[in-house]
């Protein structure tokens, strides 16, 4: 069962069913469950599993991520409607190219055993390939077998360079943010453009949990570290996806719909920021393609 809480001011009506309108109305819920490094089988199955009943309606997942098979089943085995979910996986780097990511589309879609997905991104800007990539995820857009298409890792120059002969602006750009590592420039760029910013490695993978100012957050609203983050994205409209196998920290990063930081908070928080130095994952210009 999903808590709708209402809040004073403008941020009316939060909760884990909240969604970000995309830029051509498909409604994303703006807290997922990301599952990078689960093991497929019986690992990923229950996560999945659990977040759904727990109230989750987002899963991220990769074809990278080698367990696309175990999150269709966790799906199947669910008693949610499929129009009810919103699942993303993504073509990887050795995938692209047009035809070769129309084949690694169909490859997904039959592991994941749907036949459609919500969000199909590429997952990062091979140089000389993404923008042959993004005609298919374009093809695959038109056809309908996606109902929004976007990009991930994609710096304002990736993103200049894709939409210079692009049809379709990306919906979505999925990248590494959390306190630590604002990408405002990208931010901005996105913000100029429509596109909804999605925030990978949302919790640093725990990196920084330790930081006086999210300590003395957490003890001020009972809750924790990772949930004055999560809600520090809510509050900056970022779409989170926090891996989590266990169920009740499942629940707790779901619980964030309770309490409000004030500016003066987020201002706070944003002062954590180390740009470049807080990356916990490789910089996209610098990636080993
Ligand atoms: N597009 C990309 O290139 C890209 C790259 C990386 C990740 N992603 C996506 O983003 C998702 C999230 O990123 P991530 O998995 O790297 O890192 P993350 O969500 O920032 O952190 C996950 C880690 O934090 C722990 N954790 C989760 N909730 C917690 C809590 N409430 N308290 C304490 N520890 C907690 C998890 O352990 P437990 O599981 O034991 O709870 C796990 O070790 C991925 O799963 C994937 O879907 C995308």
């Amino acid at each position: 069962m999903c808590k709708i809480l209402i809040l004073e001011g403008e941020r009316s009506v939060l909760s884990l069913t909240s969604t970000a309108k995309l830029h051509n109305d498909v409604e994303m819920p703006r807290l997922g469950l990301g599952v990078y490094k689960m093991e497929d089988g019986k690992e990923v199955v229950e996560a999945v599993k659990s977040a759904i009943e727990l109230g989750y309606r987002h899963i991220d997942t990769a074809s990278f991520y080698g367990n696309e098979e175990g999150v269709g089943k966790a799906i199947k085995e669910s008693d949610i409607p499929r129009e009810d979910l919103f699942i993303t996986t993504k073509v990887w780097n050795d995938e692209q190219g047009y035809e070769n990511t129309l084949e690694a589309f169909d490859r997904s879609l039959n592991k994941l055993g749907l036949d459609y997905i919500d969000l199909y991104l590429i997952h990062w800007p091979v140089p000389g390939k993404f923008t042959d990539t993004w005609k298919a995820l374009e093809k695959l857009y038109k056809d309908g077998k996606v109902k929004a298409i976007g990009v991930s890792n994609f710096l304002p120059h990736h993103l200049e360079e894709l939409m210079k002969d692009a049809e379709i602006t990306p919906m979505v750009n999925q990248i590494e943010l959390h306190p630590e590592l604002h990408q405002q420039q990208t931010r901005e760029f996105c913000a100029a453009n429509g596109i909804q910013v999605e925030a990978w490695s949302p919790l640093a993978k725990g990196k920084y949990f330790d930081a006086p100012v999210l300590k003395e957050l957490a003890e001020k609203y009972e809750k924790t570290p990772a949930q004055i983050i999560l809600r520090w994205d809510f509050q900056n409209d970022i779409v989170a996806i926090p891996k989590s196998t266990n169920k009740d920290r499942q629940q707790q990063n779901a619980d964030i719909f309770d309490f409000e930081l004030t500016e003066e908070e987020i201002k706070r928080i944003d002062e954590l920021n180390l740009d470049e130095k807080g990356r916990t994952g490789p910089h996209p210009d610098e990636f080993d393609y």
